[in-house]
């Protein structure tokens, strides 16, 4: 008889996408970031009954595993690791989840929680295998379906990986490229507070590709080659050239109509404000933006105005 831990935690950080959101859905290169100081987690205690339950106190739900619909993707994420661990029936454990990364707003909320659970009750089980980032990747991945319908990949890795990541979808194995940060990238992060739902955005970006293919393709084309010109500058330590391809990406996520009035506003505002660059950051239609500062003064001057545009949620990151 395996002897399991009594509690198990783990968490996962949110994310934001520098470069190449929904272009990344077709192939093209993007980069992505943890956002390590918000984060989702996941606690797995053992209990003497042999059922499962899951508890999520933020959205005021306890349920029994086995109660749960097949779509919903925090039993998918248990489900997935009961299959991987070959069990015969999910364990008896109360898994409670709590996250502080705003659901609905390009920061990866669902990818978080299900990378938190899966690691949570893999370490409950004692199964290393299940702990790795390849692992939680993947079966994160599986549960990412139910949000985004066809997720590239890239969130779900850049939250099992915890690293700033160059992302290529691709088969057989996708491409997973750590870099260089030569100099820090000191972003402020805003919500504009509408909820969007990814799988609404990218299937609507999926008609309109079906719809217009050459001009899609050309969209996505020059996505995959700010993203290109992105890491290397980011590499090179070239903090202005970072921005300024911000901005060329934004306008083109504005062709493909994944912008916002709102967006565009905290966009405009963060630039009219003195950032280096700024553009809408995940699915778009709402959620959230960045904006590229060079220091302290530029961060309080941009983080300001945004507050006075009616931002929600402002935080600042430093990618180092
Ligand atoms: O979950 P979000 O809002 O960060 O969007 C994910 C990024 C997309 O490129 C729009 C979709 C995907 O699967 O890559």
């Amino acid at each position: 008889m395996i002897d399991f831990n009594p509690v198990s935690k783990a968490s996962a950080p949110g994310k934001i996408i520098l470069f190449g959101e929904h272009a990344v859905v077709y192939g093209r290169p993007a980069i992505a970031a943890p956002v390590s100081q918000i984060r989702a987690s996941a606690s797995v205690v053992y209990s003497s009954s042999n059922l499962c339950f899951l508890v999520a106190p933020d959205l005021n739900r306890l349920d029994r595993l086995q109660d749960l619909p097949e779509d919903n993707p925090l039993a998918r994420a248990v489900w997935l690791v009961v299959k991987a661990a070959n069990l015969w029936e999910p364990p008896g454990v109360t898994i409670r989840v709590h996250s502080q990364i705003p659901i609905a707003s390009g920061m990866g909320s669902g990818a978080a929680i299900t990378a938190a659970i899966i690691r949570a009750l893999a370490k409950h089980l004692q199964r290393e295998d299940l702990q790795s980032n390849e692992m939680v990747s993947a079966l994160t991945y599986e549960v990412e379906k139910i949000y985004h319908g066809t997720p590239s990949g890239i969130d779900n890795t850049v939250v099992a990986y915890e690293q700033p990541i160059y992302f290529v979808r691709q088969s057989p194995k996708n491409r997973i490229e750590p870099f260089t940060v030569a100099a820090p990238l000191r972003f402020v992060v805003a919500d504009t507070g509408v909820r969007s739902s990814t799988k609404v955005a990218v299937g609507n970006v999926r008609r309109q590709y079906n719809e217009q293919p050459a001009k899609f393709a050309k969209i996505f084309d020059e996505c995959g080659r700010i993203a290109q010109e992105a890491r290397q500058a980011i590499e090179a330590g070239d903090v202005a050239k970072v921005g300024q391809l911000m901005t060329e990406n934004h306008a083109w996520l504005q062709k493909m109509t994944v912008s916002s009035p709102e967006l565009d506003k905290l966009v405009d505002t963060a630039l009219q404000a003195g950032a280096l660059g700024a553009k809408l950051s995940g699915a778009g239609r709402g959620g959230n933006m960045l904006a590229l500062v060079a220091d302290e003064e530029m961060e309080t001057n941009v983080t300001t105005a945004l507050q006075n545009a009616g931002a929600k949620n402002i935080l600042t990151t430093i990618l180092t």
